[in-house]
């Protein structure tokens, strides 16, 4: 059987993208149970992984003085079964970036999942995918924050609860796009706790993905369980337009006092927009905005699973630091 015959939860169809433009679309799919996607398979993956693509972060402590101090780290020569093990253990994330740039099969995967959602054909024509895996600790969290390309999640194993807030005002504002886009710090939103009423909110389990609304602010919270996760990204001519009107009000906002009054993706505002953007993008004043990589500063305890080690100075990507 490949749909669920009765309640929302069906396969992707052709119709897909249509549905999630307008609000969360909660699908089932079957790779939580295929081999290549077992907990076995992602520690091999893990294990070939090359180094420039994986970011592993810790969360630090619970309510250390109300700040969230997230430092990045390495692998320390575990293998990916033991990664596996410290990220149940610890309170930590780690994101296998551009998937489908090092797996044939995660690659095959991606693309069939967007071409059951008739996302690789006209009308929606989407291009420039990108597949991460992401793992987490049980009960860790991804705070409040919104994506400027379109985004997709997919559980293969654990719980999380997702919820999802409208991309407009008070939840997202134009401004804070145009922050996002300059500063490509997705977490820059402010969030307060009553938004949560206007939330839809999701337990995801194995089996179901999400795809939502372009831009729609978003949090997470992992249940108590290892979480292994699928992320998808695409972009679309619309999307890809808009990113520009981003960048582009955010220049005039930010540099020239200017307030932007339209966000039109055609005619002549939209291409005098269009130049600028791509003006700050060639001449480079665009990445001096951006942020600078965060240092390597922890590696992975091998003798206390879920532990880390911090890396003295100076800072050394090859784990035998400290
Ligand atoms: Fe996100």
């Amino acid at each position: 059987m490949d749909r669920i015959a009765s309640g929302a939860l069906s396969a992707l169809t052709p119709q897909s993208p249509a549905q999630w433009q307008t609000a969360p679309l909660l699908f089932q799919h079957r790779l939580h149970a295929d081999p290549r996607f077992a907990k076995a398979a992602i520690a091999g993956l893990i294990d070939r992984y090359p180094r420039r693509s994986y970011s592993i972060v810790h969360m630090g402590e619970q309510g250390a003085g109300g700040r969230r101090v997230w430092r990045e780290g390495d692998f320390g020569g575990l293998d990916g079964a033991r990664v596996l093990d410290a990220i149940e253990r610890g309170r930590l994330w780690l994101n296998l970036r551009d998937g489908h740039a090092h797996d044939a099969e995660l690659d095959a995967t991606m693309r069939g999942l967007f071409a059951e959602a008739g996302a690789l054909a006209p009308p929606v024509s989407s291009y420039g995918h990108r597949l991460g895996v992401l793992v987490s600790s049980p009960g860790a969290q991804v705070y409040y924050h919104a994506d400027l390309p379109g985004q997709g999640l997919l559980q293969l194993h654990g719980r999380k609860r997702i919820y999802i807030y409208p991309p407009r005002l008070p939840f997202l504002s134009e401004q804070g796009l145009e922050n996002i886009a300059l500063s490509q710090l997705e977490v820059g939103l402010e969030y307060r706790p009553e938004f949560d009423r206007e939330a839809m909110v999701f337990d995801l389990e194995p089996g179901q993905g999400l795809f939502w609304p372009l831009n729609s602010p978003h949090r997470i919270e992992n249940h108590d369980s290892l979480n292994v996760s699928l992320t998808l990204e695409y972009w679309t001519q619309e999307i890809r337009r808009s990113q520009m009107i981003n960048v582009a009000n955010g220049i005039l906002r930010n540099h020239y006092g200017v307030a932007p009054r339209s966000r039109k993706l055609g005619g002549p505002s939209f291409y005098a927009k269009a130049a600028l953007q791509s003006l700050w993008r060639r001449s480079g004043r665009l990445d001096g905005l951006r942020r600078a990589a965060r240092p390597i500063d922890f590696r992975l305890d091998p003798d206390r699973p879920g532990a880390i080690l911090d890396l003295g100075a100076p800072k050394r990507r090859d784990g035998q630091g400290a």
